[in-house]
C-alpha cells in the first residue's frame, strides 16, 4: 500500500515564507527554456522539418509539389521545367518547386529549392549563387553545394535535359 501523505489547515507551510522566491525561480526557468527555444531556432542545426512538417533532409521537395524531382521518381521524364531562353548563363530562374540554372552555355541544371538549413525557399539566383535568405545560405549552381552560410548540404538536383526548346526531367 501506497503511504499518502495529507495536510490540514494546522500543518505548517513553510513553503509560504519563500513563495516568493520560488516564483522567481520559476519565472527565471521559464525565460531561460525560451531563450533556449529561440536560440535553438535561429542555431546551424540542419536537421529538422520544412515548412509542411515533412523532413526536408529525407525529403527536400514541399509535400504535394509536383514536377522534375517527383516526376524523375515516379518516371515521368520529359516534364518541361523551363524554356532554356529564361535561364541566363551562368544564372538561373526558380519556376515552381525548382531552382534550373545554367553555370555553363548549353549545360542547365535543376535543384530543389528548398534550402537544406532549415527549409526556407530559396528567393534568389546571383553572381553564381543560389541564395537563401532566411539566414544567409548560399549554393553553388553548378552543383548545389553549400558555399556560405549555416547550410551544410547541397541542395537536392534533379536531373534535367535539353528538349528542343525546353530544359525537362530526365
Ligand atoms: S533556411 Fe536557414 S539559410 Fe536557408
Amino acid at each position: 500500500m501506497t503511504d499518502v501523505q495529507t495536510r490540514t489547515d494546522a500543518d505548517p507551510q513553510p513553503e509560504r515564507a519563500g513563495s516568493t522566491s520560488t516564483r522567481r525561480v520559476v519565472l527565471l526557468s521559464a525565460g531561460a527554456l525560451g531563450a533556449g527555444a529561440v536560440l535553438t531556432a535561429c542555431g546551424t542545426d540542419t536537421s529538422g522539418t520544412n515548412p509542411n512538417g515533412t523532413d526536408f533532409d529525407s525529403n527536400p521537395v514541399p509535400a504535394g509539389s509536383t514536377g522534375a524531382q517527383a516526376d524523375s521518381a515516379g518516371g515521368n521524364a520529359g516534364t518541361v521545367l523551363v524554356a532554356a531562353s529564361e535561364v541566363a548563363v551562368g544564372g538561373g530562374v526558380i519556376k515552381g518547386d525548382y531552382v534550373i540554372t545554367q553555370p555553363e552555355e548549353g549545360t542547365f541544371k535543376a535543384f530543389s529549392k528548398i534550402c537544406t538549413h532549415q527549409g526556407c525557399p530559396v528567393t534568389e539566383v546571383n553572381d553564381g549563387s543560389i541564395l537563401c535568405k532566411c539566414h544567409n545560405s548560399a549554393f553553388s549552381i553548378k552543383d548545389g553545394a553549400p558555399t556560405a552560410g549555416p547550410a551544410a548540404k547541397p541542395l537536392a538536383e534533379t536531373k534535367v535535359q535539353l528538349d528542343g526548346d525546353n530544359v525537362v526531367a530526365a
